[in-house]
């Protein structure tokens, strides 16, 4: 069976999301850190772990990484305990654990080391049970921290920018997730492609759209992000969407998409 037919996992504590496309700039950032904080006000109990080193997931959320002690890198190198390394957001149901620059080595540092591929996946472990969903904002890279987010993931959420080539490099990334599913994580799945940047100005968009409606007919969200000047200002103030547009297009996309992939992982929260 590949991962494109895998079953979605089914609904226990600490549901694991790698939010991955190793092109930079596609919108995994802001895709990973607003969804989470829709999940956090489903009533679930949120943690998202920054996995790339350019630690953009906590300043979005206005958390300084100024004398930042305990960070991914020292989880996934086994020096601090994970539980060392939680931040509260300062929002209800909705930790971080924040990346350094120091993660940028860490490929390098632990290249013979046993187990390298499980280190996120062992880190992890103590505190699933202490969450409904886990969300890892990945790099745009699909080297070692990438194959680690898939080995600790139940399942994969894809943000396509709505571009020209937009599919260009999906087959490379499923191929390291077929692979990562054959030899690592046989229970790894994909629960979404979420298509970011929409214009509905232009044909391109919805072109581009359809394709990857024909390429990932299950698993295209039905709704998509709309390109918001406000979704790209918000993380300057360390702001939600929700927050700081509470009404804006993109507030309320992300919204449907967060709904949408509940019910795909059949998780009922709370209020909303
Ligand atoms: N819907 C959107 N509309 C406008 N700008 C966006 C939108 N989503 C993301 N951006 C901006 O695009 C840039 C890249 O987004 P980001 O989430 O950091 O991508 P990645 O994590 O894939 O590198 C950021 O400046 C972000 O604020
Ligand atoms: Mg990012």
């Amino acid at each position: 069976m590949t991962v494109l037919n895998q079953p979605l996992p089914t609904p226990r504590a600490g549901i694991i999301i790698a939010c991955m496309n190793q092109k930079g700039g596609v919108g995994k950032t802001t895709s990973a850190v607003n969804l989470c904080g829709e999940f956090a006000k489903h009533n679930l109990r949120v943690l998202l772990i920054d996995c790339d080193a350019q630690g953009n997931a906590a300043t979005s959320l206005g958390i300084s990484k100024r004398d930042l002690q305990s960070s991914t890198y020292e989880i996934i190198m086994g020096t601090h305990r994970i539980s060392q390394a939680i931040q509260p957001t300062r929002r209800t149901n909705f930790d971080i654990i924040p990346a350094s620059e120091r993660l940028s080595g860490v490929q390098v540092e632990l290249v013979d080391a046993e187990d390298r591929d499980y280190r996120l996946a062992k880190a992890i472990e103590p505190v699933r049970a202490h969450y409904d969903i886990i969300m890892l904002d990945c790099p745009p890279a699909l080297g070692f921290v990438s194959v680690n987010a898939l080995a600790a993931a139940n399942t994969v959420l894809v943000p396509l920018q709505c571009e020209f080539l937009a599919l260009e490099g999906i087959a490379q990334l499923k191929n390291i997730i077929d692979r990562v599913h054959g030899h690592l994580n046989p229970v790894l799945s994909i629960l979404g492609v979420v298509m970011t940047m929409y214009d509905g100005r232009t044909n391109l968009a919805q072109q581009v759209v359809d394709e990857v409606r024909k390429y990932f007919p299950v698993h295209i969200c039905n709704v998509p992000i709309p390109r918001s000047v406000r979704a790209s200002e918000a993380p300057s103030y360390g702001q939600l969407l929700s927050e700081y547009d509470p009404e804006g297009r993109a507030t309320v996309a992300y919204a449907h998409v967060a709904q949408e992939l509940l019910s795909r992982l059949n998780i009922r929260g709370g209020n909303a």
